[in-house]
């Protein structure tokens, strides 16, 4: 707070316009929700939040480490700016973020990309004042390994673009060492935030008319373990929706060994949860599963959402799938293939095994060529298209309710609760951030078609 005035005073005195901060993302929803803090903190201390890095007075990189062509992307979007910051040397470029918290991603900032100023880590966003404010009275480059640090800060201000959604973090880090996940290693131990602090930014949201709001962890099943007096995910949600307002409840993600069946009754019996649950699974074979140390079985997966889909008729299941894990074989991919068409997932997402130092899986015999890789990976793809297709076909005729969130040509584009988008037509004035009750009349592409029933 101290060090938020400290940098008004002096970037009033610096400069003769308004300082842009624009900062870019890379990667999750978590990174996203970063970004609004890394902005909101910025706007209190005299910054504008710039769409371009073009004309900013600091561009900041929030960066993902989960697979290796992320760390690519990045690399190559932060070498574009070489040629701005001889143009402007006074521009200050910062890179946070998961990828970051790498020693050895460090050490490539430090030789290769002289002109990054500042480096600062995954829960280090309270301290960007402090940083910003002391490059500016040293001007000294700030690249060394950020610190990994567990504790939780409240209040951090948070500039969001969107009016009608918004997403909260109810948690940090993860415990979980998937053996092919980098995350527990940048992000830390999995720390839960105090349920009246949560609640509090989530009547805000409420009563500032947000209307989809997503509750964000990386394994929110386990949420409270460290909390005292003892809370868990299922009484956290229901406790969410005792405020009262006109509004949908999302989170993710969730974690088939963690999950409950009073979680899928807390959903059951509160109209105001999406009925759209995110459940990663991997792998379809039993023997991947163990080497991945995801510690539930095909069996067990298949069980929660049997569950689930007795429980509440109109459930829908989304999911991550890595192919080409170290040693798998054809016929264990083909499993996975067998449970994809088995449980007719709504969405999916599908990812080739990417090696991250440091990680068990890292350790781990790998024989399958990269083609081969991608080959399943295609096909996946093509199933999971035909089983979506269809799953858009079912709506036809229906009812439905979505929230609408652009303006298109002479018309808008909405999203029910289960994340499809509708497009329809419409003369009305501005309809922007409302729901909308659409009598669905076809498809495009990937998109359904409507047409307005009532505001
Ligand atoms: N390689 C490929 N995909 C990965 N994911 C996590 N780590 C890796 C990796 N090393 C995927 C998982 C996870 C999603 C967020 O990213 O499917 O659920
Ligand atoms: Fe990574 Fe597994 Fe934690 Fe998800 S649950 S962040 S995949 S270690």
């Amino acid at each position: 707070m101290e060090y938020t005035e400290k940098l008004h005073s002096l970037v009033q005195k610096k400069f003769d316009h308004t300082p842009l901060v624009n900062v870019q993302t890379f990667g999750c929803v978590q990174n996203e929700n970063d970004s609004e803090k890394i902005r909101g903190i910025l706007a209190k201390s005299g910054y504008a939040v710039s769409d371009s890095f073009e004309n900013s007075d600091i561009v900041i990189f929030n960066t993902c480490a989960i697979r290796e062509n992320a760390e690519l992307k990045i690399f190559g979007n932060i070498g574009k700016l070489k040629a701005l910051k001889s143009d402007n040397p006074d521009m200050i470029v910062a890179v946070c973020g998961c990828m970051v918290m790498q020693p050895h991603i460090v050490a490539k900032i430090k030789k290769s990309y002289p002109f990054v100023d500042i480096v600062f880590g995954v829960n280090s966003i309270e301290e960007l004042p402090y940083i910003v404010y002391n490059w500016y009275v040293d001007n000294k480059r700030m690249v060394s390994d950020p610190v990994v640090k567990t504790d939780i800060v409240e209040d951090i201000p948070v500039y969001r673009q969107s009016k009608s959604k918004a997403t909260i973090s109810i948690m940090y880090g993860c415990d979980n060492f998937c053996s092919y996940c980098i995350v527990p290693y940048v992000r830390g131990r999995e720390r839960s935030r105090e349920p009246q602090n949560i609640l509090k930014e989530f009547t805000q949201l409420v009563k500032e008319g947000y209307k989809d709001i997503t509750l964000l962890g990386q394994n929110v099943d386990s949420y409270g373990k460290n909390l005292n007096p003892q809370i868990d995910f299922a009484d956290l949600l229901n406790m969410l929706c005792q405020v009262p307002g006109d509004y949908v409840l999302h989170f993710m993600s969730s974690h088939p060994k963690d999950i409950t069946r009073k979680v899928i009754d807390t959903i059951r019996d509160n109209p105001k949860i999406s009925r759209q649950i995110h459940l990663p699974v991997q792998s379809g074979s039993n023997r991947i599963l163990k080497l991945m140390n995801r510690r539930y079985t095909v069996e067990q997966y298949k069980d929660i959402i049997n569950y689930a889909k007795e429980q509440i008729p109109d459930v829908g299941f989304s999911s991550d799938i890595i192919v080409g894990f170290p040693g798998e074989t054809f016929e264990e991919y083909l499993e996975t293939e067998n449970l994809v068409k088995e449980i007719n997932f709504t969405q999916l997402f599908t990812f080739i095994y990417s090696k991250r130092n440091g990680t068990k899986a890292a350790e781990m015999e790998d024989n399958t060529s990269h083609k081969e890789k991608s080959d399943r990976l295609n096909r996946l793809i093509k199933i999971q298209q035909d089983i979506f297709f269809k799953y858009l076909e079912s709506f036809e005729g229906k009812t439905v309710r979505a929230l609408v969130e652009e303006t298109k040509p002479g018309g808008y584009s909405a999203r029910m609760a289960n994340t499809l988008v509708v497009h329809f037509k419409s003369d009305n004035e501005n309809l922007s951030d409302t729901f909308v009750d659409l009598k669905i009349t076809g498809k495009k592409g990937t998109v359904l078609t409507a047409e307005l029933l009532n505001k």
